[in-house]
């Protein structure tokens, strides 16, 4: 056989029987125009992002990995090349959806937990997860509240649920942040130096949430400047001067979500009770018609 009919057998013939990429960047370039001219930020990343991943995103300061981050959530144009999403059964480049098309595929499939937390001063813990789910309008507002309530129940703070965020600690606050992204059930959740502000004990913390998560199926992208976190993640996607470069960190001994169904059963704190996706506690599903082709 010839090494060309090989290599065509290969590609037809995945050998591992893993599910289809949620995310594929293919050649991302993004270029930001200066006033001192044209500064390229990402250089041509292409990487695949699997169901029940834990992907930590690593590299120093300014290497772009928060320009990567809003190019797989589509808040910014990227200058060329592709990411890939799988919508509604097909894979569809998200740079020919509409900014409408997209920011309902967004409010639905991925949660972002930032550095600096971002609740709305103003709003109780409990109205700041309310609001992505009044945006989104997968539940009504009885539904809303209940749901709201157990995602604070899942982070421990239920009994903050009616304070201001100011009322609260750091960890406390990137808690409520992590219960708002998970506020419409979305697959995948993005985290930007989401343990940048916050003292080792207390990023420890949230970490922990994040393996739970892991641990019962959902995708994590998290982005950090501290290499030592690299053993905690399933996968690195290193980034130097806007290029993706091999992996110099070992990857932790932690399996994902996907590769382990049925882990954890008992009580676990970050499962809502009875929860399934996109089912609230009690067994209303999202309303009839409006929680159609979420995930
Ligand atoms: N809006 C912008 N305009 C011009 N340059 C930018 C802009 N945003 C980021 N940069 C530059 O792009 C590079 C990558 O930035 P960023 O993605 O924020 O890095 P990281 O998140 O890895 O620290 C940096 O040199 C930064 O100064
Ligand atoms: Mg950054």
């Amino acid at each position: 056989m010839s090494p060309h009919k090989q290599s065509i057998q290969a590609e037809a013939a995945p050998l591992t029987n893993q599910p289809q990429p949620l995310i594929q960047l293919r050649q991302v370039y993004k270029v930001y125009e200066t006033a001192a001219g044209d500064f390229p930020a990402l250089r041509g990343i292409s990487a695949d992002i699997h169901p029940g991943e834990f992907l930590g995103v690593i590299g120093k300061s300014g290497a772009g990995k928060s320009t990567l981050m809003n190019m797989i959530t589509g808040v910014d144009h990227l200058t060329s090349g592709e990411v890939i999403i799988h919508k509604d059964n097909g894979a569809v480049s998200i740079h020919t959806l509409s900014e409408d098309a997209l920011a309902l595929w967004r409010g639905r499939s991925m949660g972002v937990v930032y550095q600096s937390f971002q609740l709305l001063p103003m709003l109780t813990l409990v109205e700041n997860i309310l609001l992505p789910m009044d945006l989104c309008g997968l539940y009504n507002r009885t539904e809303s509240r209940e749901r709201a309530l157990e995602l604070l129940r899942m982070v421990e703070l239920e009994k903050h649920a009616f304070k201001l965020p100011n009322h609260i600690s750091g960890g406390q606050q990137q808690r409520v942040a992590i219960a708002r992204a998970l506020a419409n059930d979305p697959p995948i959740l993005i985290a930007d130096e989401p343990t940048g502000s916050l003292d080792s004990v207390t990023a420890d913390h949230v970490f922990e949430v994040f393996e739970r998560l892991i641990e019962n199926g959902k995708t994590i992208i998290m982005v950090t400047h501290d290499n030592s976190l690299a053993p905690r993640f399933s996968r690195h996607l290193v980034i130097q001067d806007g290029e993706s470069i091999p992996d110099p960190y070992p990857v932790g001994t932690m399996s994902t979500g996907s590769h382990r169904p049925g882990a954890l059963p008992g009580y676990h704190p970050c499962i809502l009770p009875g929860h399934r996706p996109g089912v609230l506690p009690g067994g209303q599903g999202p309303q009839p018609g409006r929680g159609k082709g979420k995930r």
